[in-house]
């Protein structure tokens, strides 16, 4: 796994967008894994900038989501699709039909299936990741055994509370997701982990050590062929990596 320090989230961010763009340049038509959550934020506004100042265009490029909240309509403020659409699809000339994210509400069986279907048959060139506390990628949540392809998952109390931020009441948080396997995220022909602040301090210790760990998920990005961890300063101070 290839370790990139950043000076701080902006530079990060600078840093991880250009892996999309050089991709998109060499392969207008790829297929990129996205993410939600604070982390890619920044990453996110960089490829809008591309876009607006013609360095990059999206017309054929295709993308799939890592994940969704199980019970979230897509219209939901709180689904990951409508944060897709707030924070990067509505200001780039993506095509709506090259975009792929699960279904909060289509039931569970019909939507593995047609989820796990999809990713048979479209290799991910670069899919982006961030990382939970508690070491999860995706919500491949830490377990004795990791699931190897997409599906339901219950969540842990530690990303609820995690997550909650992000809602008015605590009970109105998920309690359930779906999402990509770690053997679909492995299956990417190059992965891309952002990781910044103390928040994920413990994490990333654990990425760095020498431990393929399935009570932090993200360890197993040790055995893939062209990983890249990008970290800033703080955290790579925090976490002992040089
Ligand atoms: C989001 C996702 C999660 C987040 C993780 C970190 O699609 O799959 O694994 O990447 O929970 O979230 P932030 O970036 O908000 O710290």
């Amino acid at each position: 796994m290839k370790i990139i320090i950043a000076e701080n989230y902006e530079d990060g961010c600078k840093k991880g967008a250009q892996m999309f763009l050089d991709l998109l340049a060499r392969k207008p038509d790829a297929l990129l894994g996205l993410a939600t959550g604070d982390t890619p934020k920044g990453l996110y506004r960089e490829l809008i900038a591309a876009a607006g100042d013609g360095r990059a265009d999206f017309s054929t490029a295709r993308t799939v989501n890592l994940d969704e909240y199980f019970g979230l309509d897509g219209k939901h403020d709180q689904s990951y699709r409508y944060f897709m659409e707030q924070n990067l699809f509505n200001h780039i000339n993506l095509k709506p039909e090259n975009i792929t994210i699960a279904c909060g509400v289509a039931p569970k069986s019909e939507e593995e299936a047609r989820m796990r279907a999809f990713f048979d048959a479209n290799p991910i060139d670069l899919q982006l990741l961030g990382i939970g506390r508690n070491g999860h990628i995706g919500f491949n949540e830490p377990e004795a055994r990791l699931r190897s392809s997409f599906h339901y998952t219950a969540l842990t109390e530690d990303t609820i509370e995690a997550n909650s931020r992000m809602f008015k009441r605590s009970e109105d948080v998920p309690r359930a997701a779906y999402t990509m396997g770690v053997g679909d995220i492995m299956k990417a022909k190059s992965v891309l982990l952002l990781a910044f602040g103390p928040s994920k301090t413990e994490a990333v210790k654990k990425m760095c050590d020498d431990f393929v760990d399935p009570w932090c998920p993200a360890t197993v990005l040790k055995m893939h062929p062209d990983a890249t961890l990008i970290i800033d300063r703080e955290l790579a101070d925090a976490a002992g990596v040089k």
